[in-house]
């Protein structure tokens, strides 16, 4: 049986990860979940699978080097998936500093305790143990020709301080690989959507806010585009690149769905008004009059796009889920899981939109 440690497990995609690995999988693998739980980890995400026998939750901080290298030392872990990051550009903005520790110490944290696990006293390491880096196509900066895309040789150009953060964990795991040929792969994928995807980022903050009869924010003229992927892809091209893929390659995972910021708000508008009965009383609240303009984010990059090309002809992947379905179900979920949104938005959420938007 396979162990894995998987970071960050109780975040958006990470704990996506997790329902998709047990799903394929079953009482095949072993995963155990390390995450610090910051308010973005929601153990709410994995109630489905916490008391399965093959499931372990650790709270634990990548950055406490004695806690990770004793989770190493007691199990046998032949598979690392490193998900845990602080991942919110905006926040990233007004505090840069926890990204440099989480996303470049806590990535080296991680590095060397898989490295001390796995080192044979030759140099080389235990055959068919492999570390993942989950990682950004933000890391390639901002495409200003329609006809560019970001390829795997793209050059690095990250801007914002989340970007930046995330381009050195990137070039930590290559230096680990360049080095000491440190059995890893990386991938850089597009903008996530999808259950469980906390209401700060775009997709969930519109749904949100318009069932709220809240305005809707745009920042500077809506037309930024991002290249969308429903989680689930995600998890998949994540488990076929660590299981088909070569070693020490790095593979974008997108899937060529380009939207503008301000037609995405729209498409959720439209679906909400599909999918909420007409008795709902939230339905008299959805509208495009609720769509607002705001200040630009600063720095804000225009457009992000991969192109696939490299995992599609190595490992065979590609994105399943068109748009149109995903998006559908991603507002159904959201629908039906209310409780979960409310759990979100209690506590500090309040203080964090205040202080995001407030007089923007
Ligand atoms: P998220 O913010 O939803 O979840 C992050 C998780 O990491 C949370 O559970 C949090 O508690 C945990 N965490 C944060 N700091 C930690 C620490 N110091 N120690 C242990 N755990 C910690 O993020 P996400 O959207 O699920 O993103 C997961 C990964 O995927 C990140 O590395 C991110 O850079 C990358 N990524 C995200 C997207 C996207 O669209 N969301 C796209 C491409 C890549
Ligand atoms: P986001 O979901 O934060 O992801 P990222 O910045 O990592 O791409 O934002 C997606 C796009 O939506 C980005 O161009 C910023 C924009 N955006 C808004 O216009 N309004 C909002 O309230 C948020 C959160 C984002």
């Amino acid at each position: 049986m396979r162990t894995y440690v998987v970071t960050g497990g109780a975040g958006f995609i990470g704990s996506n990860y997790i329902h998709y690995m047990f799903k394929k999988y079953g009482d095949e693998i072993r995963i155990i979940n390390v995450d610090k739980l910051t308010y973005a980890g929601n153990l709410e995400n994995l109630k489905d699978v916490e008391n399965r026998d093959n499931y372990t939750f650790i709270k634990a901080d990548v950055c406490d080097a004695e806690a990770i290298n004793k989770i190493f030392e007691e199990n046998d872990v032949q598979r690392v998936v490193h998900f845990a990051a602080e991942s919110h550009v905006d926040r990233s903005i007004k505090n840069p500093t926890v990204f440099v520790e989480t996303n470049v110490l806590g990535t080296l944290v991680m590095l060397n305790a898989a490295k001390a696990a796995w080192e044979l006293p030759d140099g080389t390491f235990k055959p068919d143990h492999k570390f993942l880096h989950v990682s950004t196509d933000e890391v390639y900066g901002s495409l200003s020709n329609p006809n560019d895309y970001f390829y795997e040789t793209t050059k690095y150009d990250p801007h914002s301080p989340y970007s930046a953060s995330k381009a050195s964990s990137d070039f930590m795991v290559k230096a680990f690989m360049d080095t000491y040929k440190f059995p890893a792969n990386i991938t850089n994928c597009s903008n996530n959507y999808g259950p469980y995807q906390f209401p700060e980022k775009l997709i969930p903050l519109t749904i949100n806010n318009a069932l709220h009869g809240r305005k809707l924010p745009i920042y500077g003229d809506g037309k930024n585009i991002r290249d969308w992927l429903y989680v689930e892809d995600h998890a998949k091209g994540i488990d076929m690149v660590q299981e088909k893929g070569r070693l020490f390659e790095t593979y974008n995972i997108g899937g060529h769905n380009e939207r503008q910021n301000i037609q995405i708000v729209k498409t959720i508008i439209k679906t909400l008004q599909e999918l909420l009965p007409d008795d709902d009383p939230r339905k008299a609240n959805v509208s495009e009059d609720l769509i607002t303009y705001v200040t630009d984010r600063k720095g804000h990059d225009r457009r992000y796009a991969i192109a696939p090309d490299k995992i599609k002809a190595e490992v065979g992947w590609y994105p399943e889920t068109c748009f149109e379905d995903g998006i559908k179900k991603t507002v159904k979920w959201y629908l039906e899981h209310q409780e979960w949104m409310d759990h979100c938005i209690s506590g500090d959420y309040q203080k964090y939109y205040d202080d995001m938007y407030k007089n923007r």
